[in-house]
């Protein structure tokens, strides 16, 4: 979604930090990118619609580069298509001020016909430009910036974070201001940053300040003040920045998603393995959160999220019901918000999110919240509003993830699923301490599981059978038990980045209906592990193999893989833990399928990396 990134020097030369940052953000997603500057007194914009090179083309001339002030912004389209006009940064009328925005003004059109009525020509179909012409004519009144945005805030409703640069008596003046969309301040001795993300100010510094809902920041060179709505000024903490800028390179490898897949078994024994602890049969979470009194005091868990995370989540349900036999809900956040749900005392809401900046998972966080549920958070990002509005978080320690279609994020929120499922079960009794000690032992094994699945001969393996069947005319992924939302999740991995029609089910359930799509030009991809319900999938395959569907068999269950006919071999693990092997050679599948059929796999179309509008 749109990313932000401004920037003041005092030696000048800000455009490079501009371009630097928003390549950095191009992973979130966007269709038109756009920089404005302030150089001698001048307000000098350029954007394009398209990818940032499309905007590069037209800085060639160097006119921006001397300037020592300027924003920057990728847009993903909401209101006003993709086009330059509609690209940010905007102007108001008068020029003498340029704004980026993330959110949405949601009063704008009421806004739009006042400033109109009052002779105001606006250029853009978008909501953002009504800021820019408030602000403008603010700025009429010979206030100085941060003042003209906090009296333009005042009469927008909705959701913001918004860079804005402008000339004031003493130079050019950068003032930034959040309410929802994530933002973030840096200083160094001789600049100041804002971003929308941490890994756009990480090539400049490791210290940063994340803006609070309400604040409003003003940067100078090597200074930044933050202040309320009112002027006060407020303190926040400086947080330090674990990331740096050597994750977010490529490192040789053609695609980000490649990348991160392979990074998996480093991501699980980042995630898991400090925290287990054999000996006690239990599980280690930093600051003592998620305490056997906390933990004894939840009578059901209300699992909050959206898309891969969402399948993680419901991963989750069948471990803590399984495992501490807690009850657990799973909803999709964009649904729980708005359908009136009751929660009954002791209920812990857990929020998963590998940006924790989902608008839908922090809406239904905070609902949760409002209802009487103490709020737990899995998440991959330190410092997120997820992370901060949680009341305990179990962080997944997967590093940035750039490619826009999760993997090492999923694996690691499954695995950190696993640990809060034994945590819960120990603490409230419900898990001995040889099945923990048991459990761990697994989860600790599947590094080196995970290592084999990513050997040469088994990439060679999947990417010959992602050639089989890169122009099927669909696909199921048929899954049962803890293996469904896998099967979920390997559709959805396949839609993303291949565009292919692809649809999760539960195995059991194809013959109440979606059997009847089984043909010969269908490929079915099963997903078994050795368990209770391993023959009862089997037989699920039979019965689309009879109806002429191609079956392949993913998983460790080798009755499977006989009747299927074609299959991929997972190293057995526990039950509990297949999904996490199983997931490995959907997501090589699904990127091998897209690479065959020339896609652009970091990138889908319509597709952002982090979703922060509803
Ligand atoms: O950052 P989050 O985990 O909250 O994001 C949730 C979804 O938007 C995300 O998982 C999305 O479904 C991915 N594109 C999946 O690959």
């Amino acid at each position: 979604m749109c990313g932000i990134i401004g920037a003041i020097r005092s030696d000048g030369g800000v455009l490079n930090a501009l371009i630097e940052g928003l390549r950095v953000v191009e992973y979130r997603g966007y269709d038109s990118a756009g920089v404005a500057v302030i150089d001698g007194g001048q307000i000098l914009v350029r954007k394009k619609q398209g990818r940032l090179e499309n905007l590069e083309k037209v800085l060639e001339d160097g006119a921006l580069e001397q300037a020592p002030v300027g924003i920057g912004h990728t847009r993903w389209a909401t209101h006003g298509e993709p086009s330059d006009r509609n690209s940010h940064p905007h102007q108001g009328a008068a020029g003498r001020v340029a704004i980026v925005h993330n959110g949405i003004f949601e009063n704008y059109l009421e806004l739009r016909e006042q400033l109109t009525a009052q002779g105001i020509t606006f250029v853009s179909e978008t909501d953002s430009e009504v800021m820019a012409q408030l602000i403008d004519l603010e700025l009429q009144e010979g206030i100085s910036l941060e003042n003209a945005v906090r009296r333009s805030l005042r009469r927008v409703e909705g959701y913001y974070a918004l860079g804005a640069i402008a000339e004031g008596p003493d130079g050019a003046e950068l003032v930034c201001a959040r309410k929802g969309p994530p933002l973030l301040v840096a200083s160094t001795p001789d600049a100041a940053y804002l971003a929308s993300d941490v890994l756009g100010v990480i090539p400049h510094t490791d210290r940063v300040v994340y803006l609070e809902d309400g604040d409003v920041a003003i940067l100078k060179p090597g200074s930044i003040q933050v202040t309320d709505f009112e002027g006060h000024p407020v303190q926040r903490e400086v947080a330090k920045v674990d990331w740096t800028p050597g994750d977010t390179g490529l490192g040789g490898w053609p695609h980000y998603m490649l990348k991160e897949i392979h990074e998996q078994p480093d991501v699980l024994a980042r995630t898991a393995l400090d925290r287990i602890d054999l000996e006690r049969g239990d599980v280690n979470i930093e600051g003592g959160q998620f305490s056997d009194e906390f933990l004894q005091g939840v009578s059901r868990v209300q699992v909050l999220a959206c898309g891969t995370a969402l399948h993680a989540g419901m991963i989750a349900k069948y471990l803590i019901e399984g495992l501490a036999k807690v009850p657990v809900d799973v909803d999709y956040a964009s649904e729980f918000r708005y359908r009136g749900p009751i929660l009954v005392p002791g209920t812990m809401a857990l929020a998963i999110s590998q940006s924790g900046e989902t608008a839908d998972t922090l809406g239904a966080a905070r609902l949760a919240k409002e209802l009487g549920a103490s709020v737990a958070a899995i998440c991959n990002v330190t410092g997120s509003t997820q992370m901060r509005e949680a009341d305990q978080v179990l962080l997944t320690h997967a590093g940035p993830e750039i490619g826009v279609a999760s993997t090492k994020a999923f694996t690691a929120q499954v695995a950190a699923a696993v640990l809060l499922a034994v945590r819960m079960g120990r603490a409230n009794g419900n898990l001995s301490v040889q099945e923990a000690k048991e459990l761990l032992a697994g989860l600790r094994d599947l590094r080196t599981k995970m290592e084999h699945l990513l050997s040469e001969p088994v990439r060679e393996h999947i990417r010959a059978l992602a050639k089989v069947h890169a122009r099927a005319k669909g696909f199921f992924f048929l899954g049962r038990g803890v293996n469904f939302p896998v099967a979920l999740e390997g559709a959805l991995k396949l839609k993303e980045i291949s565009y292919m029609h692809a649809e999760g089910y539960a195995a059991g359930e194809m013959k109440h209906g979606p059997i009847a799509l089984i043909d010969p030009g269908m490929t079915i991809v099963s997903i078994n592990a050795p368990g209770h319900v391993a023959d009862k999938v089997r037989s699920n395959i039979e019965q689309v193999k009879s109806r002429g569907g191609v079956a392949l068999s993913v998983g460790s269950h080798e009755g499977s893989h006989k009747i299927a006919g074609q299959c991929i071999e997972v190293p057995e693990t526990i039950e509990w833990l297949s999904p996490i092997l199983n997931t490995i050679p959907l997501q090589l599948f699904s990127y091998y399928i897209a690479d065959l059929r020339g896609c652009d796999i970091d990138k889908p179309r319509n597709l952002a990396k982090s979703v922060t509008v509803e």
